[in-house]
């Protein structure tokens, strides 16, 4: 069977990201790229998502922070180009890749996704566009719903920051870079003895419904969670020099991160997109037509 040419994904991402732009205040502007690639083809796709989001809200914890960093981990693997969503055959998926651990809650939301532009304009928009519509519209409820107890801005499995806590590269010892009292209540929320993976820690403590600069000042005060933010700026990181006058940036001005996210958005979204002939359409986003 012929395969349908596949849509120039770039378009979609640049809508999704102009959106953001826009819903975060930012002055993003990109040319190459049209912001209603899918206005004629499927002009309810935006809406649609949008809605289906909406709807597994209470049904999925962090659905928003979920979907955003789905978008991410698609387009760092190759590009963004929908491979991530596809279903392990004798070889291990990408989905079921270490990085991608507690990812797994949000591909039926995918499929509910994915099922509704199916239906009404089959073949028409591709998968990595769902996930950077997906994207687009988590990010635009996370400004329209702050405060609603929907685990926003995301959490961590103890996994992540165990060796913080408790034996920071093999020395015994937490962090001993780490907020004293932060290190306290960390240690009495996820207790060592334990290792219980579903031991889930708010990346935001302060603000875990708002989508605001609040992680960048709990940088700056020691309040960091994942290693890999907290080394941006810490004295006893590599490479912090250029990077810690950024977060210092971002934690006096909310603005500069909203505009700084927006671009960063756009750009992470053209990474390698499969236009036409490169790519198929994929009416099932877990296996190959
Ligand atoms: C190389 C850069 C990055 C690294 C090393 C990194 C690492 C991590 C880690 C270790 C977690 C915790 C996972 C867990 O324990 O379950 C996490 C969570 C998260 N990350 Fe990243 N991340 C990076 C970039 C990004 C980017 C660019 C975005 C957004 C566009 C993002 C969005 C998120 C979100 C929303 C969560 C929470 C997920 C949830 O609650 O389900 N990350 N990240």
């Amino acid at each position: 069977m012929a395969r349908p040419p596949m849509p120039p994904v770039a378009a979609v991402t640049l809508c999704e990201v102009l959106t953001l732009a826009a819903a975060l205040g930012g002055g993003v502007r990109a040319q190459q790229l049209s912001t209603g690639y899918y206005d004629g083809s499927c002009p309810q796709v935006h809406d649609t998502v949008r809605l289906i989001i909406q709807q597994e809200l209470a049904a999925v914890p962090g659905v928003l922070a979920g979907l955003l960093r789905l978008h991410f981990h698609d387009c760092f693997v190759n590009g963004c180009e929908g491979s991530l969503l596809l279903d392990g055959t004798a070889k291990l998926s990408e989905k079921e890749a270490n990085p991608n651990k507690g990812t797994e809650r949000l591909y039926p939301v995918v499929d509910n996704i994915k099922a509704a532009p199916e239906d009404a304009c089959p073949g028409v928009v591709s998968c990595a566009d769902i996930l950077a519509l997906a994207a687009k519209a988590s990010v635009e409820l996370m400004r329209n719903l702050g405060g609603a107890h929907t685990y926003t801005i995301g959490r961590a499995h103890y996994q992540s920051i165990q060796d913080r806590l408790y034996n920071l590269k093999a020395t015994g010892q937490p962090d001993p870079t780490l907020d004293q009292a932060h290190l306290a209540e960390l240690r009495e929320h996820c207790p060592s003895a334990t290792s219980d993976s579903t031991c889930l820690i708010e990346l935001d403590p302060d603000t875990p419904d708002t989508f605001d600069n609040r992680y960048y000042v709990n940088l700056l005060g020691k309040r960091g969670l994942l290693r890999s933010d907290h080394a941006m700026f810490s004295a006893l990181e590599e490479g912090a020099e250029s990077t810690g006058p950024i977060v210092g940036q971002f934690a006096s001005s909310q603005a500069d991160f909203f505009q700084s996210f927006a671009t960063a958005m756009v750009r992470m979204g053209n990474i390698a997109p499969l236009t036409r002939s490169m790519g198929e359409v994929r009416r099932n986003c877990r296996v190959v037509n």
